[in-house]
């Protein structure tokens, strides 16, 4: 290693005399610092953070030994080298024991003072960087474990969600047929009941309609489960739609809420899973049905087709969102629901599809006067505008 004025070297001695020669010796070559006491030396240490520290021994007040072991409380890899005076060796083999790195006797020789600064400077070099080096192996070590141990929990719960979805199809395909059944024998009896007929169909027609959805939501999660990503299409904004509105409506009805829809898709069509989309843009309404009291509860849902995107706006004058519940509204689980009402998951799910899909998710909140969701989509096209758009 090439001797750098970079390299600092402290040197800790009462006598002026050795003092000034070490000085003499290394400047030009090294950045010299140097201290009368241990006291003013081991502040030096902290402040400037030398590649080796050079101390007398003997010294007043504090001696050198003293020093050796405050400057080892505060760094383990500095090399220190102790000046002794003839008939110290005990001193100095104590001060080895201690944790200095050599000695040297004072009168000193200029060559031995010469290649000991330039050896032991590059020891505490190589030592600062091989610790760096470990420290920055055990980082990478434990960030690995802990990858490896999340995939593993996401490996279980992909099993388990494939198999949940599993064994709720069978039940589901069986209400299926029994809705398509009931739906015809309805059809049939239809002249005869008349009146008495009332909104039946448009409730089985709902039904129908979720229970397919549900069909659709468990094949996906079964491909979840073999770890297939979700497949993305051509999907017409007007149809995912009238699902959107046929899936909130039961509920804005059993919350007594308001809900009205501006819906102007247009022709958009964006690159899209139409399952994954429902229940995203089903999370966002159903938070805010579920935000607004009634009777003066509202919520509007609007869908606009704009230059490269499309987006979905669900604004609702409710409770709105508090700062800190914001913060942490897309982590899994986190809810200010009671017991039994809310998961948590909505958001973090909602962020999670929109994003697959190149979207943005946005929240415009103001506490006890409501809030406003912007799902911001991509149009299918959007992909061969140029980037300056
Ligand atoms: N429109 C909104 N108005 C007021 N608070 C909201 C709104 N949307 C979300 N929040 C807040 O964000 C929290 C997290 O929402 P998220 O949808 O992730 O879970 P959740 O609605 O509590 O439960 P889940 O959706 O699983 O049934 C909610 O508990 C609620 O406090
Ligand atoms: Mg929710």
């Amino acid at each position: 290693m090439i001797a750098d004025p970079a390299h600092k070297v402290l040197v800790i001695d009462d006598e002026l005399g050795p003092r000034e020669s070490i000085r003499f010796l290394l400047k030009g070559t090294y950045e010299v610092l140097c201290a009368e006491s241990v006291d003013e030396g081991v502040a030096l240490m902290r402040e400037e953070h030398p590649d080796l520290v050079i101390m007398d021994i003997r010294m007043p007040r504090k001696s050198g030994i003293d020093g050796l072991r405050e400057i080892r409380e505060h760094d383990k890899l500095v090399s220190v080298v102790m000046l002794t005076g003839y008939g110290a060796l005990e001193t100095a083999q104590e001060a080895l024991r201690l944790g200095a790195t050599d000695y040297l006797s004072k009168p000193f020789d200029t060559n031995e003072m010469l290649a000991a600064v330039k050896r032991y400077v590059e020891r505490t070099c190589i030592e600062r960087r091989r610790v760096g080096m470990l420290e920055d192996l055990q980082q990478v070590n434990s960030r690995l474990v802990n990858d490896l141990a999340s995939k593993e929990e996401q490996a279980t719960m992909a099993q388990s969600t494939a198999e949940i979805a599993h064994d709720m199809r069978n039940p589901l395909m069986i209400v299926s047929g029994y809705v398509e059944l009931l739906t015809n024998q309805l059809e049939e009896a239809k002249d005869d009941l008349g009146g008495r007929l009332g909104s039946t169909s448009d409730y089985l027609e709902v039904i129908g309609q979720n229970v397919r959805r549900c069909c659709e939501l468990s094949h996906m999660w079964q491909k979840y489960g073999k770890a297939t990503l979700t497949e993305f299409g051509p999907t017409a904004l007007s149809d995912v739609i009238e699902d959107i509105v046929m899936g909130a409506a039961p509920l804005a009805a059993s919350e007594d809420v308001d809900i009205n829809y501006d819906m102007q898709p247009g022709d958009a069509v964006i690159n899209g899973n139409r399952p994954q989309l429902l229940r995203a843009i089903h999370n966002v309404i159903a938070n805010a049905i579920q935000a607004v009291s009634p009777p003066d509860g509202h919520v509007q849902v609007s869908c606009e087709k704009a230059e490269y995107t499309v987006n979905i706006v669900v604004d609702d004058n409710g409770s709105g969102i508090k700062a800190e519940v914001l913060e942490h509204i897309f982590e899994p689980y986190y809810t200010t629901k009671e017991d039994g009402k809310g998961t948590g998951l909505g958001m973090a799910i909602t962020k999670r599809i929109i994003e697959e899909h190149h979207g943005q998710l946005l929240f415009d909140t103001r506490p006890d006067e409501g809030t406003k969701v912007t799902i911001q989509l991509p149009l299918e096209t959007a992909a061969a505008v140029p980037s300056a758009a």
